[in-house]
C-alpha cells in the first residue's frame, strides 16, 4: 500500500491543460521533489494535493483513503511557500500557534509544540521576536516551525529555499534534510533548481509541460535520463563523435587524457570558465563544442592558452533514453 497515491489527476485553467494524466505513489517517510521547468505545473500539483485546488478529474488517496473532494482544513497537511507568509503582526511564537489556536487545542499542548518545533528549527528563544527583526532565512525557519508544530501527515515545500541568498540556501537545505529525517515527515518539495533536488531527495518527479516524465532517485534520473529534454534539464550533456560513433557525455565524464592512453581524441581549446574546484574547458573538436570539467588540482600542468591541443578520453557515456540527434 502506498501512502499518497495520485491517480489520473487532470486539471485545466479555462481552455489551457496545467496537468496532463497525473500519476505516482509515495511511500510514508519519502523526501520528494517535483523538478521542472517554470510552469510546468509543480505548484498546482502541489496545491491540488493540500486541497487548495480542485481537479477536473482523477482522484488522490492519502493512506487508502480518498481525499480528493476533502477540505483543505481537514487533510492534515501543511504547506510553506516561498514569501515566508507570516503574520507581521504577530511574533513568533503566535504564529506557529495560530493554526493551533484554531484547531482548539489546549494552551498548554500548544506552548509546547511552539517550543519543540522552534528547538527542531534552530530557533530557540526567538518566540517572542516579530517576523521583521528576522533574516530572510530564519523567517523561513518559522514558516517551517509552523508547518511541522502539529504533526502533518504530509509536509509540502513550494521552492522555499529560493528567495534566499547561496549559504543561507545551503545550510536550510541541509537543516530541512535532516529535521525530514528525524522526524520521518513524509515530504514533497517543488523545485526548479536541479541541484537542489539531488541533493535533498529519495526520488525525484521530473515535470515538463503538464505530465509527469521521469521519477527515479536522483542517480536514476542525471545518470539514466528517459529522454533529451531530463538529460539537458538536469545538467549538460555533449554530443559529439569520435571516429563516426556518436558519443553522449556529461561534461565530468571526459578526462584529459595523454597521447600514451587508449581511445584518446585531440581538440583544441576553444575558452574557459574558472568554477572555483573545478575549470570547464571548452574544447573544438571538427565542429562540435565539447564541455569538460577538470578538477582544479589536474591543471596546473597544462597552463591553459587558446587554441592549444588538448587530448581527451570519454570514461562514461549517458545511460537511458537519450537520442544523439
Ligand atoms: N489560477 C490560474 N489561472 C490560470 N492559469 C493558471 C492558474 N494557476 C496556474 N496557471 C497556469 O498553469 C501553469 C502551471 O502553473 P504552476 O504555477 O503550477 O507552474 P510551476 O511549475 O509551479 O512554475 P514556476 O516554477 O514558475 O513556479 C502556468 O502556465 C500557469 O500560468
Ligand atoms: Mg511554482
Amino acid at each position: 500500500m502506498s501512502y499518497l497515491k495520485i491517480n489520473n489527476i487532470k486539471k485545466t485553467f479555462g481552455k489551457f491543460i496545467a496537468l496532463n494524466n497525473i500519476n505516482f505513489e509515495i511511500e510514508k517517510g519519502e523526501f520528494i521533489c517535483f523538478l521542472g521547468p517554470s510552469g510546468c505545473g509543480k505548484t498546482t500539483l502541489l496545491r491540488i494535493i493540500a486541497g487548495l485546488e480542485n481537479v477536473d478529474s482523477g482522484a488522490i488517496f492519502l493512506k487508502d483513503e480518498n481525499i480528493t473532494k476533502k477540505h483543505p482544513s481537514k487533510r492534515n497537511m501543511s504547506i510553506v511557500f516561498q514569501s515566508y507568509a507570516l503574520f507581521p503582526n504577530l511574533t513568533v511564537g503566535e504564529n506557529i500557534a495560530y493554526g493551533m489556536k484554531n484547531k482548539r487545542i489546549p494552551r498548554h499542548i500548544i506552548q509546547k509544540k511552539v517550543d519543540e518545533s522552534l528547538e527542531l528549527v534552530g530557533l530557540r528563544g526567538r518566540e517572542d521576536k516579530y517576523p521583521n527583526e528576522l533574516s530572510g532565512g530564519q523567517q523561513q525557519r518559522v514558516a517551517l516551525a509552523r508547518a511541522i508544530a502539529y504533526s502533518p501527515d504530509i509536509l509540502l515545500l513550494d521552492e522555499p529555499l529560493s528567495a534566499l541568498d547561496a549559504k543561507v540556501r545551503e545550510k536550510l537545505r541541509n537543516d530541512i534534510k535532516d529535521l525530514q529525517k528525524k522526524l520521518g515527515i513524509t515530504t514533497i518539495m517543488v523545485t526548479h533548481d536541479q541541484e537542489e533536488a539531488l541533493s535533498m531527495s529519495d526520488r525525484i518527479i521530473v515535470m515538463d509541460n503538464a505530465k509527469v516524465v521521469q521519477i527515479g532517485t536522483p542517480q536514476e534520473i542525471y545518470e539514466k535520463p528517459a529522454n533529451n529534454f531530463i538529460g539537458d534539464f538536469i545538467g549538460k550533456v555533449n554530443k559529439f563523435e569520435i571516429n563516426g560513433n556518436k558519443i553522449l557525455a556529461r561534461p565530468e565524464d571526459i578526462s584529459l587524457a595523454d597521447e600514451n592512453c587508449d581511445n584518446f581524441f585531440a581538440g583544441t581549446l576553444d575558452s574557459w570558465e574558472y568554477m572555483g574546484s573545478y575549470y570547464r574547458l571548452k574544447v573544438n573538436k571538427k565542429g562540435f563544442q565539447i564541455e569538460v570539467d577538470v578538477c582544479r588540482n589536474k591543471i596546473k600542468d597544462i597552463s591553459l592558452k587558446k587554441d592549444q591541443h588538448i587530448f581527451l578520453k570519454v570514461e562514461r557515456t549517458i545511460d537511458g533514453g537519450m537520442e544523439w540527434n
